[in-house]
């Protein structure tokens, strides 16, 4: 109940709401009902966002008390997003125009091996989207920020974040499912986040015209 709680304020703190949409338009522009899964999706805030945008988007985690929040969410927002219960280590078989998972990876006991299975749910032509802190996400690099335009809470959450990582990071480059692929690394809050935007080759017409699951 604690990290429902926790993740949805963070979700509303302007600072961590923004630095995740911004990664979310790392993905190529949208065709209307492109295939987006947001792994680990906490309470949803990415789902919404790309169900906003246009994209099929379905929220999936492991924990059902988040996908009931994420659930309440959507419906007070009126989003069409959908969500399921799932583990990211056994999804069901999917072809995805865009996977994201966000603060998953640290969280899973085997990375590599989940990464692996959030690759092959991309399309040909498609992207998966990795965020995760950085080695310098420490309490004293974010003493250091100018947080002049920081709400507290803007400093509360990223504090708090920080304090939980403690520059404790994944590089998501070293996995072997993802060190050959093509990859885009962007820096997001002073380079304490990192985006990764790895592209699967081909294109959608590779898959049989865009195959859905
Ligand atoms: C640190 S939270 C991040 C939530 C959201 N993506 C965000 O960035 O705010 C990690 C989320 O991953 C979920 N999770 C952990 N292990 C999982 C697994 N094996 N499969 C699916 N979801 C998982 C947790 O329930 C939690 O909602």
């Amino acid at each position: 109940m604690v990290a429902v709680g926790l993740f949805s304020w963070l979700a509303e703190t302007p600072v961590y709401r923004d630095l995740h949409l911004d990664a979310a338009r790392l993905a190529h522009p949208t065709a209307p009902g492109e295939q987006w899964i947001d792994v680990g999706c906490g309470p949803g805030l990415i789902t919404r966002d790309a169900a906003r945008r246009g994209y099929d988007a379905r929220g999936i985690d492991r924990s059902p008390r988040m996908i009931a929040e994420a659930t309440r969410l959507a419906n007070r927002h009126r989003s069409p997003a959908r969500f399921e219960v799932g583990d990211a280590r056994h999804l069901t078989p999917v072809s995805a125009d865009v996977v994201f998972a966000a603060s998953l990876l640290y969280v899973v006991p085997d990375p590599a091996e989940t990464a692996a299975v959030l690759w092959n749910a991309v399309r040909p032509g498609g992207a998966l989207i990795v965020v995760e802190t950085t080695a310098a996400m420490t309490p004293a690099a974010v003493r250091q920020l100018d947080t002049r335009t920081w709400s507290g809470r803007d400093r509360r959450a990223v504090s708090l974040w920080a304090l939980a990582r403690q520059g404790r990071a994944l590089d998501p480059t070293t996995f072997p499912a993802l060190s050959q692929a093509e990859t885009a690394y962007h820096p997001l809050l002073s380079g304490l986040v990192g985006a990764w935007v790895f592209r699967q080759p081909g294109s959608a017409s590779d898959s049989g015209g865009g195959a859905r699951e």
